[in-house]
């Protein structure tokens, strides 16, 4: 069975003493886990060391970075790599969301190279796809979605495929109170991503890979993507921002 996952994106949101307090107030409420369920933050690199000191050593809730550039270390101003964010605690690396796709560039190739330098290092690449609104419009969702997975995944060992997930994260969703459908969304999931996996790895690693959906995700809406049997769990934005909000969740 695969194991429910909810993931906070924090954006580039929180200070690092912000990010304190927050954890602070989160993990005083947070409730004892059942057994399949992952809890994890993904703070801006600022607050990873922050957010690491709150968590402690047995927390319940894991740390994931938003993104990394894979080389490990050299000339390469302003980035950061699988090494550091590993040495920082982290056990889950975004890659891919479309802010880094639609507003610095990010396509195929550099993605793909951001997952194969996460899976070396032993961080879990948290893969995300997602048609924009023209796209969906002119009914190229499938053909983008499936381009999407082979662009970030084709060529990798089958066993890596163990330890990445993928969000489902439609443009037009994200951060527009427009939340998908659970079913809409489930139907996506089953009839155009597991299909695409499986193409590249077989139908039996498909149905193993975890698959999240995000975009205007709440307290209010998430249950019923929860409730669908292809969806694994969600990736939050501006709901994990807020204490009650991603408790509620
Ligand atoms: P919102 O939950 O704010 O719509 O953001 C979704 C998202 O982009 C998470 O990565």
């Amino acid at each position: 069975m695969r194991t429910i996952l909810i993931v906070g994106n924090w954006k580039m949101n929180k200070t690092a003493s912000e990010a304190t307090a927050f954890m602070r107030g989160l993990l005083a409420r947070v409730p004892a886990q059942p057994a399949n369920l992952e809890l994890v933050v993904a703070p801006p690199f600022t607050a990873l060391e922050s957010v690491r000191l709150a968590l402690g050593a047995s927390s319940p809730i894991q740390l994931g970075a938003q993104d990394l550039f894979w080389e490990d270390h050299g000339a390469y101003t302003g980035e950061v790599s699988a090494p550091m964010l590993k040495d920082l605690g982290c056990r889950y690396v975004i890659v891919g969301h479309s802010e880094r796709r639609t507003l610095f560039g990010e396509q195929g190739d550099l993605i793909q190279k951001k997952i194969r330098a996460a899976l070396k290092h032993g961080l879990r690449p948290i893969l995300c796809i997602g048609e924009t609104l023209a796209q969906r419009d002119n009914g190229t969702t499938d053909h983008v979605l499936t381009q999407q997975v082979h662009d970030g995944l084709s060529g990798l060992a089958t066993e890596a495929l163990a330890t990445i997930t993928i969000a489902y994260e439609p443009v037009w969703a994200i951060g527009t109170g427009r939340a998908s459908t659970g079913e809409n969304a489930n139907a996506v999931v089953k009839d155009v991503i597991r299909p695409a996996l499986a193409a590249l790895y077989g139908d039996q690693t498909a149905q193993a890979v975890r698959v999240l959906y995000g975009g205007s995700v709440t307290g209010a809406n998430a249950a019923e993507f929860f409730a669908q049997p292809d969806i694994d769990g969600a990736l939050v934005g501006g709901a994990s921002l807020k204490v009650e909000e991603f408790l509620a969740i």
